[in-house]
């Protein structure tokens, strides 16, 4: 009888690491809503909430940072973002009557500007004590090709609104999408600052998602700023040393490399595929809000892979971005969205057991504690606006040299050099706007690459 049964052996040890669902969420680095830490310093930033193409002749209801809001387009066109709850006695305003300078609640009649001052509340009588004024929490909101942006902190330290360079090149068409996922925002903005998941769940782990390249492990420099960090995520290809480029803006801001780029002849500054926020709709939803950005040409799309009219609300046209996929095949062949979301609701850190890979995900989660600390001892958030005039320098993109391993020198420290060397040059045009600073990068990069031949 008691063989009848072979018993599995090994170190089992469930029993013991069953505590781990006790352990609890970050609260400092994950909540968001009114009041928390974390989003009293999220707020100190302007943040895409919506795209424009949705807000229509209707109040449009959305939830941002635990804030039910109301964003809506007055008839004269300016658009407005309030709180939901009309201040009289709290009906929504998404039944609200969209009107002239402002949004009238259907209730008793109270019409508020698009900054939430009262202007009429025609049920009163003549003479009513209670005083015109701001009385319905209103925010800033800045429209931009096709995105919404609202500041939703203290309205006297506003900051101005950035633009990015990748936001304004010439031939660029770029096109606005919006996809959400129950989930924290952190884990959503961390899958961003870990470079190696691409090898194994975009390559290794079932199929290649976007490029076989992408199999071949990186080396990874990460570059502090005081703003705006950035890290170079650089292989060898053949005779060719490709390095793309992502800029890592904390709070939530991020550029990476082109989207299908083939790294078979050199590139000098190649631009982004994508710049992209990461805007927290409560402690455990999140939308990512982006453009894709199209320029045509070789460079661009060398397979022929992009496809515009995949991207808008609610989609993009590049893999594994929502749950848009049946069950069984994202069980099959995950994306980002399933890796992001199955973490859980709210990831906690109290079970992870980070590695050398993590460095970047360490570095961000470091940074963003300071900041947010910062915030609570009263210093003044640091905004790229304070250093740079619009637009912005922004490093997103790829670059890829023709420089084939060196009889003298073992090939990783070349790799190391080369990211350096070129992180450098890029950081050392930061005092030219554009096509100025482009030519002269490019002219840069051209004559590092000829050091070699
Ligand atoms: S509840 Fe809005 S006017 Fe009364
Ligand atoms: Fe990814």
């Amino acid at each position: 009888m008691s063989d009848q049964f072979k018993l599995p052996e090994g170190n089992f040890r469930g029993y013991e690491r069953q505590f781990v669902w006790l352990e609890k969420p970050d609260p400092e680095l994950t909540e968001v809503g009114p009041g928390t830490v974390g989003g009293d310093y999220l707020r100190r930033h302007w943040f895409p909430v919506a795209m424009t193409d949705q807000v229509g002749d209707l109040p449009y209801r959305i939830r941002i940072m635990g804030e039910d809001l109301v964003l809506f387009r007055e008839t004269g066109g300016q658009l407005g973002l309030v709180h939901l709850h009309c201040a009289h006695r709290g009906m929504s305003l998404e039944f609200g009557i969209i009107e002239q300078g402002g949004i009238r609640c259907s209730y008793h009649g109270w019409k508020y500007g698009i900054d939430g001052t009262i202007q009429e509340r025609p049920c009163e009588p003549v003479g009513s004590r209670l005083k015109e004024g701001t009385c319905l929490g209103a925010y800033p909101v800045v429209e931009y090709r096709g995105l919404v942006f609202a500041y939703m902190g203290p309205h006297d330290t506003m900051p101005p609104f950035p633009v990015y360079d990748t936001m304004v090149e010439d031939g660029d068409e770029m096109i606005p999408y919006l996809i959400e996922s129950p989930c924290n925002w952190l884990q959503v903005m961390e899958n961003a600052w870990d470079p190696f998941h691409v090898v194994y769940l975009h390559t290794k782990a079932v199929r290649t998602q976007f490029t076989d390249a992408f199999a071949e492990m990186p080396r990874i420099e990460y570059f502090e700023r005081e703003i705006g960090d950035f890290y170079t995520n650089t292989r060898r290809v053949g005779d060719i040393i490709w390095l793309r480029i992502h800029d890592q803006m904390l709070p939530c801001f991020t550029q990476n490399g082109g989207h299908f780029p083939l790294p078979e002849q050199s590139m000098y500054f190649g631009r982004c595929g994508l710049s992209r926020w990461i805007t927290p709709i409560d402690d455990t939803h999140t939308m990512v809000i982006a453009w894709r950005h199209f320029r045509g040409g070789e460079h661009d799309d060398p397979k022929g892979l992009t496809n515009k009219d995949e991207v808008g609300y609610g989609k993009t046209d590049f893999y594994g971005q929502g749950a848009d996929r049946p069950y069984e095949q994202r069980q099959r062949d995950p994306g980002d969205y399933d890796a992001w979301v199955s973490q859980g609701p709210t990831n906690i850190h109290k079970r992870e057991h980070t590695a050398f890979t993590d460095r970047g995900v360490s570095l961000a989660r470091r940074r963003l504690r300071k900041y947010i600390r910062e915030v609570q001892e009263g210093k003044p958030v640091k905004h790229l606006t304070d250093v740079f005039d619009n637009p912005i320098p922004t490093y997103g993109g790829d670059t890829m040299l023709r420089i084939p391993p060196q009889a003298d020198k073992d090939d990783d420290v070349l790799i190391q050099e080369v990211a350096r060397k070129v992180a450098g040059i890029y950081m050392a045009h930061d005092e030219y706007q554009g096509q100025e600073r482009v030519d002269k990068l490019r002219n840069a990069l051209q004559e590092y690459e000829a050091s070699f031949s």
